[in-house]
């Protein structure tokens, strides 16, 4: 069997031990495809899970949010911080504390590759807002977990995926995702849009994933968060926030002008983020 067969295999056979995720995420989930869930519902699910609530709003109050005054609930977290945003910590952070329990040969530090990815989430934030682009689910969501089909070649491939990140480091030219390609015959974005697949996330946000390292071959819906998705990890390369496992990355220019941007902004988000790197720490700790 290839290990592109046995990677599909593990998401398909029930009995492996992927992680399924808690039912209050599955309802989180239920409300982010739902045009007709609204505030007051989305604050009942996730109030009736403590552990959960007081991860939110520890995240809430991190430095990152800059709140004036100590958010004290969740209704109020959803009124300040947004609908779309509050989905993207819970869903976020959940798939964060599902991984953090397993244990991994540390063929990547795992604590660096969640700074990377929440790097890329800011970014990814940033860039939305610069560009006035409207999606249906947040753009900080697809930065939180675009990485994450690395996290499940690290804990169920470990010998394969330790060959990938050996031969990358010697040739230093191949970017992570082909020598995935090359030598697994799957990448970690595909990987990743599989085990999201897996646990019913939304097309709007499996996507773009999938697409993150191969814009050519997006579908044109998704075309806007993909790109946001890339260019916001080339942003976090340049920050040097986190280790992503891949190289330092080529400018790519051709995604920046596809969202309307010149190499000036992408400089001011980069300088932003520069500023945000203690917040990130903060950020990862409250996600904990
Ligand atoms: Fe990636
Ligand atoms: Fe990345």
């Amino acid at each position: 069997m290839s290990i592109r067969e046995k990677v599909v295999d593990l998401i398909r056979n029930k009995s492996t031990s992927l992680p399924t995720l808690p039912v209050v995420i599955n309802n989180i989930i239920t409300t982010a495809k739902s045009d007709k869930t609204t505030a007051a519902d989305l604050a009942g699910f996730i109030s009736n899970d403590q552990a959960l609530s007081a991860r939110i709003l520890k995240i809430a109050n991190s430095a990152y949010y800059g709140q004036p005054r100590e958010i004290d609930s969740i209704t109020r977290a959803i009124i300040v911080i947004g609908f779309k945003e509050i989905i993207s910590i819970a869903l976020g952070s959940e798939v964060f504390r599902t991984f953090s329990r397993k244990s991994s040969r540390n063929l990547i530090d795992m604590n660096e590759l969640w700074k990377h990815s929440i790097a890329v989430g800011f970014a990814s934030r940033y860039l939305e807002k610069m560009t006035r682009m409207l999606f249906t689910e947040s753009a900080m969501l697809s930065g939180l977990l675009h990485d994450v089909g690395k996290i499940i070649f690290t804990l169920y491939f470990p010998d394969e995926y330790e060959a990938v990140l050996k031969e990358q480091r010697s040739t230093e030219s191949v970017p992570l995702d082909v020598m995935e390609r090359e030598m697994l015959g799957i990448d970690h974005s595909e990987m990743a849009y599989l085990l999201m697949k897996h646990w019913n996330f939304p097309e709007s946000i499996n996507r773009p994933i999938c697409f993150h390292h191969n814009l050519g071959e997006c579908p044109f819906e998704y075309l806007n968060m993909a790109t946001m998705v890339n260019v916001a990890d080339y942003i976090s390369h340049c920050c040097e926030i986190g280790i992503s496992g891949n190289h330092r990355r080529e400018m790519p220019e051709e995604a920046i002008t596809g969202l309307g941007l010149s190499a000036d902004s992408i400089d001011r988000i980069i300088e932003q983020l520069m500023a945000d790197r203690p917040r990130v720490d903060g950020f990862l700790e409250a996600m904990a």
